[in-house]
């Protein structure tokens, strides 16, 4: 909990700042940590699927569906049925704090010649105007702030890769991809004057390089290079980061140059910083350290696949079993700098959904409780607390049948989203195993001296649990759950260990001790990117009432705020580059290090860096090196690529869109590499470029 001290001040200081401008006071209950959402739980909605509020704004015609019997259409969902559903109760006692909406921006009226419409959110045509199926403007604004008046964030699905369906050579097909600024007409797809988009026909996903630059399916894919669709979007961004969105969720990551998305994340948190999380689709199974690489070095978050697909393997399919859930445990520890940052998710919109029928109701509770007890932010996709069914898209968004709040799944989400927001050891602390065997996985977190204990059972049987051992402290403990999943009480001995049990078939039960750090433990940090003077929120326990300091290395940050929990500071002038966070309270106590915070050198563009005549041997790459921290500072280890040389240019040039700071003469210097990490540096002088103030550049020279 946030102290109410803390609240007060900044209730009182944004109501200084608007008087001065003399706009309405907007005072903000509850949210104001935009950054974190450890302690948060979030809910998915496909708002057209949830609740019509207003049966007024729904569309009429071809694209509607007045029962909701063609889910490729249209079915009345709103903002307005948001609001209701916030205002009732049943969103606020499920116990989330956070609402992840379809984008809300205005889409294609046209239906599609398959028959399908953009009810989903995704065919975006003028990102400054609403979708009107979903409301206007004063009714997001109402969104926006019942959310915040019940202390719920909102996070809105953005979609900066394409447009919406299109062919290359028929004007007619849907809306020939047509894209407006607040209602004038920037370009088509077909006759695209302007080059906004990109005309390379449809990938076939065979390489990462194949999926950026060619169309997704037949969406009409921007050329992100492009100076005006680049500053539209980031205007774009900035109107909804203006009227009080508290996080974005962003489509399609893999499809777009890292490059170009650095330079939009550290717009953001220039700006106003809000958690942003990317949806870099994964399989099942699927392991891609590309994946790995944009989570830690692009300032966004991911959603987590691995996670989600694992633990659908484990326990709806029954193809993988604890063990292979605890690997996907140990190694996503290592492979994401930020482990705890990752969405979390058992099913959402891209998936059958996790339950399948009655008989399965146990395993969706079993699902529900490990997620929210793991490392990440769990996200709950819409009807999971109903035990809605469906199979692929669009079965899987069918619209909300009952709000029954009497259901298994929905009291056990409230328990642990309440859980997670009193124990900061599901929100920041570690993983280990304690318990293991096929059907059993016993694991704990803890964050200083705060520790929650999970025992799961997905067999048919009793298990008898002999030999574990717990950092909980000597007592007895009964499930948090109270028996929702049968769950039984244990007893722990002074050195830790257990008295043997049984663990219930089917059974899951959670024990926990809270107990808040006094000496200063740092649990979260965001964002992990930014330049001098941007703000940044380190959160955790025992910082102290009064204000100490926080430092970057050994520089010492601006204080914007402080309390026991949360501190604001200003990323200092430090040169750019990596830095370890720590927090000394007023008595000179130290945290440990948070490791990693990226300082930029500066306000962010995206340049497209291309060198001709590059010959290489198979297996040798080029990638660029420089004299900025963003083109890692001459060191080959952190040099740029490897480049690509498929689609907008061919072998022997090869080119790679990258965020460089802005204004700025660059040297630098392309290197061949080979796959034993062997170098040959470009000879001559290093080569000199000055990156434009804003906007986007194109910069190519000879090997
Ligand atoms: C991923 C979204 O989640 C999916 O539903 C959508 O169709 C595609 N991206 C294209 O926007
Ligand atoms: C080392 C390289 O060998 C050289 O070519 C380059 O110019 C310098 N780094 C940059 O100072
Ligand atoms: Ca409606
Ligand atoms: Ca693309």
């Amino acid at each position: 909990m946030r102290s109410l001290k803390v609240c007060v001040k900044a209730i009182a200081l944004s109501f200084i700042f608007f008087s001065l401008l003399s706009l309405p006071t907007v005072v903000e209950a509850g949210v104001t940590n935009k950054v974190n959402y450890s302690k948060d739980v979030i809910y998915q909605i496909v708002t057209d699927r949830f609740s019509d509020g207003n049966t007024a704004n729904n569309p009429t015609g071809t694209i509607f569906s007045q029962n909701c019997s063609d889910l490729h259409k249209y079915c009345g969902g709103d903002w307005q049925g948001i609001i209701n559903k916030m205002n009732d109760g049943y969103l606020t006692d499920l116990g989330i704090t956070a609402l992840w909406i379809s984008q809300p921006v205005e889409n294609v009226y046209a239906l599609h010649p398959s028959g399908y419409t953009s009810y989903h959110g995704y065919w975006a045509r003028d990102y400054k105007k609403t979708n009107p199926y979903f409301g206007n403007f004063t009714d997001f604004d109402r969104l926006v702030s019942t959310a915040h008046s019940k202390g719920i964030k909102i996070i809105m699905d953005f979609t900066p890769n394409h447009s919406s369906p299109a062919l290359e050579t028929n004007p007619n097909y849907v809306e020939n991809g047509a894209l407006y600024n607040n209602g004038a007409l920037l370009g088509n797809y077909s006759n695209d004057r302007n080059k906004l988009f990109h005309h390379n026909g449809g990938t076939d996903f065979s390489s990462y390089e194949d999926s950026i630059y060619r169309n997704l399916y037949d969406l009409a894919d921007y050329d992100l290079n492009n100076k005006v669709i680049d500053q539209y979007l980031k205007e774009s961004i900035k109107l909804w980061l203006d009227k009080g969105i508290d996080g974005i969720r962003v489509d399609a990551v893999k499809h777009m140059s890292e490059g170009w998305q650095t330079s939009l994340m550290s717009d953001i948190y220039s700006h106003k910083p809000v958690f942003t999380f990317g949806e870099w689709f994964l399989g099942s199974g699927e392991v891609d350290p590309q994946n790995h690489h944009f989570a830690n070095e692009s300032g966004m978050s991911l959603l987590d696949f691995q996670f989600g697909q694992t633990i659908r393997s484990v326990l709806k399919d029954r193809t993988s079993n604890w063990y292979d859930f605890n690997e996907m445990i140990k190694n996503t520890e290592k492979d994401y700098d930020e482990v705890i940052d990752q969405v979390t998710f058992i099913d959402n919109h891209d998936m059958s959904r996790f339950s399948v029928g009655a008989s399965s109701n146990r395993q969706t509770d079993m699902a529900l409780a490990v997620l929210l007890t793991s490392r990440g932010v769990p996200t709950i996709y819409y009807g999971t607390e109903q035990y809605l069914t469906g199979g692929n898209d669009p079965d899987n968004r069918k619209p909300m049948k009952t709000f029954d709040r009497s259901t298994n799944s929905y009291k056990i989400t409230s328990k642990l989203a309440s859980l997670r927001q009193r124990n900061s050891a599901l929100g920041y602390g570690n993983t280990t195993e304690r318990w293991i065997n096929s059907d059993v996985y016993i694991y704990e977190r803890k964050f200083g001296n705060n520790v929650v204990l999970t025992a799961v059972n997905s067999s048919n049987r009793n298990q008898t649990i002999t030999n574990l051992s717990t950092s909980l402290p000597q007592g007895n403990y009964t499930d948090e759950l109270q028996q929702l999943l049968d769950g039984n009480a244990i007893t722990v001995n002074a050195n830790g260990s257990v008295n043997s049990f049984q663990l219930r078939a089917n059974g899951v039960a959670v024990w926990q001790v809270t107990k808040p750090s006094t000496t200063p433990l740092i649990g979260h940090v965001g964002p992990m990117i930014g330049k001098a003077g941007n703000t940044v929120t380190v959160s955790g326990e025992g910082f102290g009432d009064k204000k100490g300091t926080v430092l970057f290395g050994s520089t010492s940050a601006e204080i914007v705020s402080w309390s026991n929990t949360e501190i604001q500071i200003k990323v200092p002038s430090v040169t750019a580059g990596h830095y370890n966070l720590s927090v000394v309270n007023a008595t000179n106590a130290k945290s440990p290090a948070y490791e990693k915070f990226e300082v930029l050198t500066g306000n962010q563009v995206s340049v497209r860096f291309g060198v001709n005549n590059a010959t290489t041997n198979s297996g040798t790459n080029i990638y660029i090196v420089g004299n900025v921290s963003e083109l890692g500072n001459w060191d080959p280890n952190k040099a740029i690529g490897p480049m690509f040389n498929q689609v907008m240019y061919k072998y022997p040039t090869w080119y790679y869109d990258i965020s460089v700071p802005a204004g700025k003469n660059l040297e630098y210097k392309y290197i061949k590499k080979d796959q034993n990490g062997n170098v040959i540096w470009q000879s001559g002088n290093n080569r000199t470029y000055t990156s434009p103030a804003t906007g986007t550049d194109t910069v190519i020279t000879n090997w």
